[in-house]
């Protein structure tokens, strides 16, 4: 039996969930066979064609005692476990990710243009180091056509907030940037409960060149009245005085928060954006440096690593409101939530904290 098995029959839960989760185990080895952006496409149409419909929904609701977190202008979450950008690019079954019980949703990076994306092969697997590589360059629909499945969704936010991280396209020049974070924004204006601007993926030539103090300016007076509905996500490959300079620009402009952090650029095996466990250390620093700027006042999201229970715990100890997680549900399979709730439960109970909420920046109070 493998270890999300064999966690959640060590939970108690009934016998239906722990064969639903082997299942969900079994089947994302199975899916391991497949070149990784294959695996993924395969599993994601499997998920539109309503693959969790006849399986046992992962039993989140038992697991969620102590663990409400409230994050401002996204909502009063279950839990502290939400969905990172990049797995649902154009919200084609943001309904499953619901259902395996993320806590909310980022869609995209969505571009206002469709636009293909790097040529294949462009995600690798390292699972020895539980790691992804991607250079994927934002293959999406276009927001017209990802804003049309929205509607069509008629999403509840209030039961799972769903954003939408938005993107340039590559053919726009770094100077006419903010006119495609804007379009994006208001195409789904009535759509999305925040936004998130992506000036952090390593896959776009350029893109983050926009990761300075100027361009957060020009971005706050061009956003305007949708400033508290907006995110920043940073990458996590900068100088500290650097990243610390746009942290106190983001901040003092009001934006609704940081997201922290996309992908580590590596070159080696192949060129692009590490993910996973590697990326932990990193990212889980550039929470502290920001911290020591804004001191708790600017809300912040992790992202980055996050495997396991103590990742979480890491992760809001040094002030994150929620985690975000991609590579973790890749390696672990639909199931991930669940076994990640388990692992949270008990560090909780180690550390003697009855609610998740106070172990938000508790790492600096020790
Ligand atoms: C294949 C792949 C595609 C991604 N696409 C995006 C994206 O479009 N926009 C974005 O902001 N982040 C994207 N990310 C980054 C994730 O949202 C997340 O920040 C990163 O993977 C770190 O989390 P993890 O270690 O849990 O995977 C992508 C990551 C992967 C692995």
């Amino acid at each position: 039996m493998d270890e999300t098995a064999k966690s959640l029959s060590a939970a108690h839960l009934p016998s239906r969930a722990s064969l639903a989760a082997w299942l969900g185990t079994a089947g994302t080895a199975l899916l391991r066979l497949l070149p990784a952006e294959m695996a993924h496409d395969v599993g994601m149409s499997l998920l539109a064609r309503g693959l969790l419909d006849y399986l046992p929904a992962p039993f989140i609701e038992p697991l969620t005692a102590g663990m409400r977190v409230n994050v401002p202008g996204i909502g009063e979450l279950a839990h502290p476990i939400g969905l990172a950008a990049g797995f649902d690019k154009h919200a084609r079954v943001p309904g499953a990710f619901a259902r395996m019980g993320f806590s909310m949703l980022e869609i995209g990076t969505v571009t206002p243009r469709p636009q293909p994306g790097n040529p294949k092969p462009r995600l690798f697997r390292q699972p020895e180091q539980r790691a992804l590589i991607n250079r994927m360059g934002f293959n999406s629909d276009g927001a017209a056509t990802v804003a049309e499945r929205l509607r069509r969704l008629n999403w509840h936010h209030d039961r799972v907030p769903l954003g939408v991280n938005c993107g340039k396209n590559k053919a726009t020049p770094n100077d006419r940037a903010i006119d495609d974070f804007l379009q994006v924004m208001t195409t789904f204006d009535q759509l999305a409960q925040y936004f998130v601007v992506n000036i952090s993926s390593p896959n776009t030539p350029g893109l983050r060149d926009l990761a300075t103090p100027s361009f957060i300016h020009s971005l706050a007076d061009e956003v305007g009245v949708m400033l508290p509905r907006v995110w920043v996500k940073l990458d996590p490959d900068m100088e500290r005085s650097e990243f610390q300079a746009i942290i106190a620009a983001i901040a003092h402009r009001g934006f609704r928060g940081i997201i922290v952090s996309n992908t580590h650029r590596v070159t080696f095996p192949e060129v692009g954006g590490q993910s996973g466990h590697p990326l932990m250390a990193p990212s889980t620093a550039c929470l502290e440096w920001a911290h020591s700027v804004h001191r708790g006042e600017l809300p912040m999201i992790a992202t980055g690593g996050v495997l396991s229970g103590a990742d979480i715990y890491h992760k809001m100890a040094r002030g994150a409101l929620a985690v975000q997680i991609y590579t973790a549900l890749v390696y672990q399979g639909p199931w991930v939530v669940s076994k990640l709730l388990i692992e949270l439960a008990a560090e909780l109970q180690l550390r003697g904290i009855s609610h998740v909420q106070d172990m938000i920046g508790s790492y600096y109070r020790e």
